[in-house]
């Protein structure tokens, strides 16, 4: 499996905002939006793209657009803090949804909701969620996505843990992996190590 590690100044900075148990759940999202930012950013560095004219208010210049705006899927309910910043970024881009709760005993995911088109053959999807701890979420996501055409998946996620990247490792998946930090394990509550805590409830509060 392909994975990019994003570091860089600008991502350290605004992770240590997430990890900071200060940070306020406002300031948690802003950071969140800007981080999901520099990571869209680099998951596209070489998205083909497709030029035509543009006139400027002086000339004919070249335009540029993506070729296919990949498909933007949120993993409920924490990757709902990274769809603004992703689809500011590729405005064309449809977003489907995914939502998985997570047993609090098992740790297994629990899928209760999934929108997203029929046909996803040819299609590039970015699955945005900003924890791969377990990885369970990850692989019910892409199981899904497959078992609609899916061939080309990139997986947003802020923070990863080893764990999580084997088991996407080690599934078949055709799956690349884009994440700002690789931390060291997981605890006995399946947390990320030294982690940011959940991200759900430092976006939402708690539940
Ligand atoms: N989900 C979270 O929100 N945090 C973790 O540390 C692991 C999974």
């Amino acid at each position: 499996m392909r994975t990019l590690i994003v570091d860089h100044p600008l991502t350290a900075t605004l992770l240590t905002t997430l990890r900071d148990e200060r940070t306020t759940n406002p300031a948690f999202r802003a950071a969140l939006r800007d981080l999901t930012g520099l990571l869209i950013y680099e998951a596209l560095r070489d998205a083909p793209v497709a030029t035509f004219p543009v006139t400027t208010p002086v000339a004919v210049a070249q335009g540029t657009r993506l070729s296919h705006p990949p498909l933007l899927v949120p993993v409920l309910r924490a990757g709902l803090g990274m769809v603004e910043a992703a689809s500011a970024l590729v405005p064309q881009s449809r977003v489907g949804f995914v939502g998985i709760a997570r047993d609090e005993d098992s740790h297994q995911p629990v899928p209760y909701m999934e929108s997203l088109p029929r046909d996803l053959s040819g299609v590039p999807v970015f699955v945005l969620d900003p924890m791969l701890a377990t990885g369970g979420s990850m692989l019910h996501t892409l199981d899904r996505l497959r078992a609609r055409g899916a061939a080309d998946i990139t997986a947003i996620c802020v923070l990863s843990a080893p764990e999580g990247i084997a088991a996407l490792r080690d599934s078949d998946h055709p799956v690349r992996l884009v994440t700002a930090v690789v931390d060291s394990g997981l605890n006995a509550d399946a947390y990320i190590v030294p982690g940011l805590g959940d991200a759900g409830d430092r976006q939402f509060g708690p539940r």
